[in-house]
């Protein structure tokens, strides 16, 4: 069986940033759940679909014509790499991820995912519902100010306008539908390891993960 590591928790505590660079360092795969979730909702945007219409979503996400390559991510040949990080995008890709059938149709995809000679899932439900068998699953948090600090400056870089302020409240709001959905809500799964790294730079949290996988 392939090894794999679930980093789970809420919108902008940096799941993305430890998990790339764990699986870096053991020179695995990764999975950035979010982006199926984001991609759907780009999908239904772009093809005029209503984020309620729970069928026509499910078969959306079930036959995305989703794929990685080189640390971008195309639909079809189009490249949505920066598309796909739009706060509205994050917010409609919380909107379709509370319907069970969208989380249904991207069950299997996300299980695809697993290759020699390991994983690195990134998400709300890694270690609750899609890979329960992990060998470690680590529920990364951090207080709502630093997370809307660091979406701040990573939505800056990458040329979009923010302020602070509105960050602060759109997280708490999605993080709040992401805990009070009846589908796979955000919660640690029993067994995770909680990191809260309000305090800590990526290669202190990075370490803290890999003393964890040595274990
Ligand atoms: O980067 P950020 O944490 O803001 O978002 P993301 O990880 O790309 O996820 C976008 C949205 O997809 C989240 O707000 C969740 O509602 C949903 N999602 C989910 O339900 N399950 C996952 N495994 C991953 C994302």
């Amino acid at each position: 069986d392939v090894p794999v590591l679930c980093i789970d928790g809420p919108t902008a505590s940096g799941k993305g940033t430890l998990a790339d660079q764990v699986a870096q360092r053991l020179g695995y795969a990764v999975l950035d759940s979010g982006a199926l979730y984001r991609a759907t909702a780009l999908a239904a945007q772009c093809a005029g679909v209503s984020l309620q219409d729970e069928e026509r979503l499910a078969s959306l996400a079930a036959t995305l014509p989703l794929h990685f390559d080189g640390g971008r991510c195309f639909l079809d040949d189009e490249d949505v790499t920066d598309a796909l990080r739009a706060e509205a995008v994050g917010q409609g890709a919380s909107t379709v991820a509370a319907l069970p059938k969208v989380r249904q149709a991207l069950h299997q995809l996300q299980l695809s995912f697993r290759r020699v000679p390991g994983l690195v899932a990134d998400g709300r439900d890694m270690g609750t519902a899609i890979f329960p068998d992990s060998e470690l699953k680590v529920f990364l948090t951090a207080s709502a100010a630093k997370r809307a600090e660091r979406r701040h400056k990573q939505l800056m870089e990458k040329g979009f306008s923010a302020n602070i302020t509105g960050l602060l409240r759109d997280l708490e709001e999605r993080d709040a539908r992401d805990k009070n959905r009846s589908a796979s809500p955000l919660k640690p799964a029993q067994d995770a390891r909680l990191l809260d790294n309000s305090d800590l730079d990526i290669e202190a949290s990075v370490n803290q993960v890999l003393t964890w996988w040595s274990e």
